[in-house]
């Protein structure tokens, strides 16, 4: 069946009208009518191929909902793809992630609906930079973000993510170590640096989305929404815009705190589509702007998933040795977190 000919059936509009109802915020009927086809046909196709999707938390709604089996942060994604017994995952996140799910399940089918879904961390570092780094730091050893390619991660000791990069730095300083490497996210390294005795060599990455912030958003936001007004930082965030914010964590602990806690009123210095997904789960939270788009996580689209699942292309290959060394740094990250 060609894309092309999706019609927006009784039977589609039947099984996609509650999820309407939870999104009229963000879709318009007309636009709605164009969406709910691949809705409706990607999910069939999971059905038939035995396939899950594992949504990060910055798909659009229409992905997040629609079509997410397994959504959270990079760190709820790597543990979920470890666990499903599917044959296909559809890594609906940045390739990165994807090449994490392939490591964790070599045997298993790992697509991901864009190649080119890149990150400008993984991006600004390779493997042989962080093997320089580590001959001008002998001995010590090397945490890296999640956010690196396989390659990187096979020259790395234990991975990390936004939500465990604290725990980890500190777990190593109980094993005696009082000097880590970390990589490439410099303003993750600031931010747990900022928290922790252990001293922390950094490289100079960044994220393109977060390193937009600045404080003076948040000075103007509260000067404009006064006191009710909660704001939640993701510590890719550069550290003097992590001081001025009220909670900081992950993409998961973001969304955790709003369930939790149901301000009044929340901005999050994050990717755009977040806000979004937190609004429709949460309707008494007013999510006010600011935000950042990631052009990466933003390759993912409807479409792209239902061509992916069709062809089964394209497909995350890792050469099998970078593979089994890169796991051993990931595998000990689960242990450790
Ligand atoms: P999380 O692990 O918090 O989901 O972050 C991943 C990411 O790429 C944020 O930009
Ligand atoms: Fe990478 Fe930043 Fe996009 Fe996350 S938001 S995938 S860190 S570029």
């Amino acid at each position: 069946m060609s894309t092309q000919t999706l019609a927006y059936t009784d039977e589609v509009a039947a099984q996609t009208a509650p999820l309407f109802e939870k999104l009229s915020k963000q879709y318009k009927r007309e636009h709605w009518e164009t969406i709910a086809p691949y809705i409706y046909e990607i999910n069939r196709l999971k059905r038939e191929k035995n396939a899950v999707i594992l949504a990060h938390n910055y798909m659009t709604p229409d992905v997040f909902f629609g079509v997410g089996d397994i959504v959270g942060d990079s760190l709820m994604l790597a543990r979920k793809a470890a666990e499903t017994d599917a044959d296909i995952i559809v890594q609906c996140g940045v390739h990165f992630m994807a090449e994490t799910a392939k490591m964790l399940c070599p045997e298993k089918k790992i697509l991901i609906p864009d190649m080119k879904a890149s990150c400008s961390l993984s991006e600004s570092m390779n493997a042989e930079d962080l093997r320089g780094l580590k001959a001008k730091h002998p001995g010590i050893p090397v945490v890296t973000y999640v956010n690196t390619s396989a390659e990187v991660k096979a020259e790395t000791d234990v991975c990390c993510t936004s939500s465990n990069a604290l725990t980890i730095v500190n777990a190593l300083g109980a094993q005696g170590h009082d000097t880590v490497i970390m990589a490439p996210d410099m303003y993750l390294a600031q931010n747990v640096a900022a928290q922790t005795d252990v001293k922390i060599i950094y490289w100079e990455g960044s994220c393109i989305v977060h390193e937009r912030f600045t404080p003076q958003d948040i000075i103007d936001a509260r000067k404009t929404y006064g006191e009710d007004l909660v704001v939640l930082a993701h510590p890719e965030c550069p550290p003097n815009v992590m001081a001025e914010a009220d909670y900081a964590g992950s993409t998961a602990q973001m969304d955790d705190y709003i369930k939790n806690k149901q301000p009044r009123m929340a901005m999050l210095m994050t990717e755009c589509s977040m806000s979004d997904n937190i609004a429709a789960n949460n309707p008494n939270v007013e999510m006010i702007g600011t935000c950042q788009m990631c052009p990466h996580m933003k390759r993912i689209t409807l479409p792209k998933i239902l061509e992916a699942l069709r062809t089964e292309q394209p497909e995350v290959i890792i050469d099998p040795e970078i593979s089994a060394r890169a796991r051993v740094a990931v595998e000990r990250m689960l242990e450790m977190s």
